[in-house]
């Protein structure tokens, strides 16, 4: 299945592994380019730009497919180098980044001039064009019903990837709520180029998440999600907990930002992945959780995704136009 992003990525097949906060580590994006997809190394799980540089050299050890890393903008408590962990990424001589959050323009010149692929990630058509005009190679736009930062304007996917392709002139991602052949096989009719996912990549084997974060998304419906820090205009779509929850109830108290801190803290979701406290901390997790009913490999689960779209191509779309799509 060859498509604009197969042949700009030189992947196999048209699925991207987003970036994922304490996931995105050498051994899932490993997995996940070797089974042909493309994976993320997520350059703010490691703790210094130093750490980073060692993480890439490690995975190199482990695929010698593309891969990319992200570089995540958004409002921390603690501020980030971001120059010297987007430096390193130059140095090590990455050629794809997915940039997400504010808009990456500050970069843009050392990323193109070294020859990088920016896909930039945003939730909104107004800021997929935005990152078009600022020189950006690919959009992968989130739809309303992905884990983690959703925007503030909640708009589905269904609606968010025809009105990016629309328009923009360069390759759209659809990204949010994919986790099977069903979902590639439509972001394609709505005219993406290939998917990203998030979720679905952590819950399968060489994920490093703890195995009940994994088996709480085979165990959770659709419904078990919660839209916290929409006070702040932050919003973040994560696991329904009770500490969810009582974030939500402080936020509709008026609660500031120096109050839900602590309770939000980035260490204390780390944990969560790593020892497996379902309700120890925050943890990121999107609508798809409703669909996902297995750890499989990440070989697996690229096949699987493959298989099935071009079944569903073959075998239900082909006949509904009456045409055969075997070429004799
Ligand atoms: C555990 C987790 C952590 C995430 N952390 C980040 C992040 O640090 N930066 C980022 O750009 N996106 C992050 N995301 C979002 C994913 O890259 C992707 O856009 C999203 O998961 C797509 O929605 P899906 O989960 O329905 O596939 C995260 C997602 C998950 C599940």
């Amino acid at each position: 299945m060859q498509t604009a992003l197969t042949k700009k990525l030189g992947i196999e097949h048209p699925i991207i592994q987003g970036g994922m906060q304490w996931i995105g580590r050498a051994e899932l994006v490993a997995a996940v380019s070797n089974a042909g997809a493309l994976g993320t190394l997520t350059a703010l799980t490691q703790p210094t730009p130093e750490a980073l540089r060692d993480e890439i050299e490690r995975l190199r050890t482990m695929t010698d497919r593309p891969f990319a890393v992200n570089l995540t903008f958004l409002p921390t408590l603690k501020p980030v180098p971001y120059e010297a962990y987007r430096d390193v990424i130059v140095d090590c001589g990455v050629k794809i980044v997915e940039t997400a959050g504010n808009n990456p323009s500050a970069h843009m010149p050392a990323l193109k001039a070294a020859g990088i692929t920016v896909i930039h990630k945003c939730t909104t058509a107004r800021h997929a064009l935005k990152a078009q005009q600022i020189g950006v190679d690919m959009v992968s736009i989130d739809g309303f019903e992905c884990a983690g930062h959703t925007g503030e304007e909640d708009i589905p996917g269904l609606i968010l990837i025809p009105s990016a392709v629309s328009k923009l002139s360069i390759p759209v991602i659809a990204s949010g709520g994919f986790s099977d052949g069903r979902g590639l096989v439509a972001a394609l009719a709505l005219g993406a180029e290939g998917i990203n996912m998030g979720t679905r990549f952590m819950c399968t084997q060489e994920s490093p998440a703890h195995l009940n974060i994994k088996q709480a998304i085979v165990d959770n419906a659709e419904t078990d999600t919660a839209l916290i820090l929409r006070s702040l205009r932050n919003s973040s779509r994560v696991a329904r907990t009770q500490l969810a929850q009582s974030i939500i109830d402080m936020e509709k108290a008026g609660a500031t930002i120096q109050e839900i801190g602590p309770k939000v803290a980035g260490a204390k979701g780390r944990k969560v992945y790593e020892e497996g406290d379902v309700e120890g901390g925050i943890w990121t997790v999107g609508m798809v959780q409703g669909l996902i009913n297995d750890i499989p490999t990440c070989a697996e689960l690229v096949r699987r995704i493959v298989d099935e779209a071009e079944s569903i191509i073959e075998q239900r779309l082909m006949k509904l136009t009456g045409r055969s799509s075997v070429t004799v």
